[in-house]
């Protein structure tokens, strides 16, 4: 296929010592977990925080290759999740860690807010080059959560305002201040939000399950930003006192919702009468997995600020950075950001190496390609089981919704989770999240392989639905 990474069967037969199913993926897996991963997930829970422990996968890891995972039981996994979509081009590729252990060889670690390597002026200036022309500053970021932190320290100290605007089903990290901004689901801030004020919600535009009829007529042509203006601001906030807007440009992990074209126009008409600042959290959007290098190309749409992180260190290091206006990151110095593992200078090389990948390689290509794939096979499987209220898939951001009923829209997690469970067995690894079975393959995944892994989610939906007689 043109613009593939054309490794249709070769790698598979390297990396796969289970041999291969009908298919063409790698054969489903024994029975789960395996004898060694059941000692060592047994002696973790033993030693690990609950919380953490009980969200771990029935396996343990022994290598990972492309969009492959082996498990010390000599089971072979098809990766779905993409570690949270921080893994972008495939598991650590040799072109991005040789630049990132020369780098360590040479340099080591330094505190990059205390003395600059030589990486740090390119990879500034790269992403000032490769991010929307309103950005034209940078701060230094160790992953996500830590950028938006910052984006919204900023923010505050920029205008003088305190309040800021997030959106129900929004995600941005778990730390006190991005629990509180987000509100993907409610255990995440759970005893944390009323400790961290100065944050309004809103609906996120959610064609599928927004809370508002159609846009009234003579306002701002989107129901949500005509909620925000007619009620929020009218009965509840002064907008003088508002910073501005945090808001995923496409819902990540709150399942692959991507906003209409009416409702970024009349947002940043909004922002722009009132003077607030427009920050872009592209954590898991940014670097191509929306389809568009950053997601709010898709609209033209020109941020204040953008957080990016995860992507940005090719799967092989933890890196963010925080971009910005002049306003915002350019005309004030008295705000103390960053900690001390932020742009390490071999994370800067491994990132530097990164965007050029990007730039070599038809990534986008490739994600417009696995978009397709994603419509056609999610569609079907929409079609076949009335349990799928909804089958989404914006470019390498892929899901589905379950329902209990079509019309009453009623959410049903518990088939998500089987469905998720039993995709595990069938050898392919999917996130399910809040609202949504969460699919992020590899960018670089061939396509055909990735409508051979869909097939096996059909099948884990049907095997499914049998089971809990939906
Ligand atoms: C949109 C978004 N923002 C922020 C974060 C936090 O990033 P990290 O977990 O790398 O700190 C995430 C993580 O999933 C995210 O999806």
């Amino acid at each position: 296929m043109n613009g593939s990474f054309g490794n249709e069967g070769g790698q598979l037969d390297e990396v796969t010592r289970a041999g291969l199913d009908a298919d063409g993926l790698p054969a489903v897996p024994g029975h789960l977990p395996g004898p060694r991963s059941t000692i060592e997930l047994e002696r973790l829970r033993k030693v690990v925080y609950p919380g953490t422990s009980e969200h771990l996968v029935p396996f343990v890891i022994e290598s990972k290759s492309e969009y492959l995972v082996n498990d010390i039981d000599g089971n072979t996994f098809v990766d779905l999740v993409s570690s949270s979509a921080s893994v972008p081009l495939g598991a650590a590729r040799a072109d991005l860690i040789e630049p990132l252990t020369a780098a360590m060889e040479r340099i080591g670690n330094e505190d990059s807010h205390g003395a600059a390597s030589g990486f740090m002026l390119p990879l500034a200036e790269k992403l000032i080059e490769i991010t929307p022309a309103s950005l034209t500053r940078v701060d230094l970021g160790l992953n996500g959560t830590e950028v938006v932190e910052t984006a919204v320290k900023m923010m505050r100290r920029a205008t003088g305002r305190p309040i800021i605007i997030g959106f129900l089903g929004g995600y941005h990290g778990e730390t006190s201040l991005t629990a509180a901004l987000g509100a993907e689901e409610h255990e995440i801030s759970r005893g944390i939000r009323p400790l961290s004020a100065g944050f309004a919600h809103v609906p996120y535009p959610n064609p599928y399950r927004s809370p508002f009829g159609p846009p009234r007529p003579g306002g701002s042509g989107d129901p949500t930003v005509d909620y925000i203006r007619d009620h929020l601001l009218f009965h509840a906030i002064d907008p003088a006192e508002v910073a501005g807007v945090v808001i995923e440009p496409i819902l990540g992990s709150g399942g692959c919702v991507a906003p209409s074209d009416e409702f970024w126009k009349a947002l940043t008409g909004l922002c722009r009468e009132y003077d607030w600042l427009l920050a872009a959290d592209e954590v898991k959007t940014g670097f191509g997995r929306s389809g568009y290098m950053f997601a709010v190309e898709r609209w033209g749409v020109e941020p204040d600020l953008m957080c990016l992180g995860k992507a940005m260190g090719g799967g092989v290091a933890p890196i963010a950075a925080l971009m910005g206006s002049e306003r915002v990151l350019g005309s004030f110095d008295d705000v103390p950001t960053g900690s001390t593992w932020s742009w390490l200078p071999w994370a800067c090389a491994a990132s530097l190496a990164t965007i050029e990948a990007y730039e070599r390689e038809p990534v986008l290509a490739n994600v417009r390609e696995l978009e397709r794939v994603g419509r056609e096979r999610l569609g079907r499987i929409a079609d076949r089981f009335e349990q799928v209220g909804e089958a989404r898939a914006v470019g390498g951001f892929q899901a589905l919704e379950f329902v209990r009923d079509r019309e009453t829209r009623e959410r049903d997690p518990e088939l998500q989770h089987a469905v998720g469970r039993r995709a595990v067995e069938l050898g392919i690894l999917t996130d399910s999240s809040s609202t949504s079975l969460n699919i992020q393959p590899s960018l670089t995944m061939p396509p055909d392989r990735y409508g051979a892994a869909l097939g096996r989610i059909e099948r884990a939906v049907d095997d499914s639905v049998r089971e809990l007689g939906r």
